[in-house]
């Protein structure tokens, strides 16, 4: 039976994990993984779990982009995604969770 229901999640981070093993520039050429990982330890860090989800997603088509990691439902798609660049989204998502 299918059920629809709300998103629970005020924002929902999707991190682009998809590896095509080298034949094919990808997401995880660019560390996805641990940039993932960050955001998951931040989202703990900040007291916002149960309110920002963390996902892996698959490929979102822009992969000579990558790392692509997108934000619903606010829309936001960073892409050219380092694990230097964790802070910034966490800023991003701070600043989506002040204004609530
Ligand atoms: S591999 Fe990440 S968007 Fe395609």
């Amino acid at each position: 039976m299918l059920i629809q229901n709300e998103s629970p999640f005020v924002v929902h981070v999707f991190v682009c994990t998809n590896d095509r093993g080298g034949e094919r520039q990808s997401c995880a050429d660019n560390n996805s993984q641990l940039i993932k990982e960050k955001l998951k330890a931040a989202v703990d860090s900040k007291g916002w779990k149960g309110k920002v989800r963390v996902s892996t997603s698959g490929c979102m088509g822009v992969c000579a982009q990558g790392a692509n990691v997108m934000i619903y439902p606010q829309k936001l798609w960073f892409s050219g995604v380092s694990t230097d660049d964790v802070d910034e989204i966490v800023a991003a998502i701070e600043e989506i969770m002040e204004r609530l």
